[in-house]
């Protein structure tokens, strides 16, 4: 099968699994004009989407939380219209597990009518990690990035050597399948500490959630905060504090057991 596009639809609030579905993409070797980001993050992600066409491949990534796909990355991919295309499912995880990611993106995939034909888990830096509780600090590195090319130089020899996709098997992945109840977090939310906030502005675009809202200062709905840290991240002067009992606790934790480097797993 020829590819005529590469349609990439990623939801990324700490910019790690962008980078890792774009590496693939790169290494498909289409041309770059064909390389269609769609970027499911912000809120107003609907206004930018490209369609999909018959013969695009699609790529498809989102972060682990909790072992399984970010439910927002979830809900904001079931709004999509495919036309059963060929595609390549990506968990990104932050060298803990990715658990039953990969199986619950297969899931998706599935019923929005897409013919899965690869996938893999990659690391990237986790989100709760901080100068003094490293966690994957500074992955995907260059060997990731090497390596998601290498891995979308295959998925286009494989979808080359096919004739059609309907005789396909269903991809193997690891995980549990059917899917166990989704773990809770538990109550936790990002706030600003006002005594050091400048007002810069930087966390309200960087929301992925609209959960940041400026009131006298830039303060959050509790119920729209998805800890994805990316307003952590985006604010120099260290000012959106974690508000839960349990977080600290888990990053410091992380930190030390999860201080071996994983590898990247593909499955094709
Ligand atoms: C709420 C939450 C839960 C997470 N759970 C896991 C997990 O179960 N396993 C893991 O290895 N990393 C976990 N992570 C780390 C992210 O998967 C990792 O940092 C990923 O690279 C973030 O992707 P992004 O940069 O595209 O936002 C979690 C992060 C958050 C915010
Ligand atoms: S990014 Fe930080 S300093 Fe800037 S407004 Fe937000 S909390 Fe305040
Ligand atoms: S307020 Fe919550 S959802 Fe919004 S960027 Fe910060 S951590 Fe993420």
């Amino acid at each position: 099968m020829k590819i005529n596009r590469v349609s990439q639809f990623f939801y990324s609030p700490t910019h790690t699994t962008e980078k890792i579905v774009t590496s693939i993409g790169d290494g498909t070797g289409v041309d770059p004009l064909k390389l269609i980001e769609n970027n499911l993050t912000y809120p107003g992600y609907t206004e930018t989407l490209i369609d999909v066409e018959p013969h695009d491949l699609v790529i498809i990534g989102a972060p682990v939380y909790a072992g399984r796909i970010a439910i927002t990355a979830i809900e904001r991919l079931n709004g999509i219209k495919f036309a059963g295309n060929p595609a390549v499912l990506v968990a990104v995880y932050g060298n803990r597990h990715f658990d039953d990611a990969l199986i619950e993106l297969r899931e998706t995939a599935v019923a929005l009518g897409l013919r899965p034909i690869a996938a893999a888990a990659f690391v990237g830096e986790h989100s709760y990690s901080t100068r003094d509780f490293p966690i994957a600090k500074g992955r995907p590195d260059e060997l990731d990035k090497h390596k998601a090319r290498d891995f979308g130089e295959q998925v286009a020899k494989k979808l080359q050597s096919l004739k059609s996709l309907d005789k396909m098997p269903a991809l193997t992945l690891p995980g549990t399948f059917p899917l166990p109840e989704r773990r809770v977090i538990g109550p936790a939310h990002v706030e600003t500490a006002p005594n050091k906030c400048n007002k810069c502005g930087e966390c309200l675009p960087a929301c992925p959630t609209g959960a940041v809202f400026f009131k006298n200062g830039y303060k959050t709905t509790p119920e729209l905060c998805t800890i994805c840290c990316a307003c952590i991240k985006a604010c120099g002067r260290n000012a959106r504090i974690i508000i839960s009992e349990r977080i600290p606790q888990l990053r410091e934790t992380l930190a030390q057991t999860c201080a071996d480097r994983k590898e990247p797993e593909m499955f094709i």
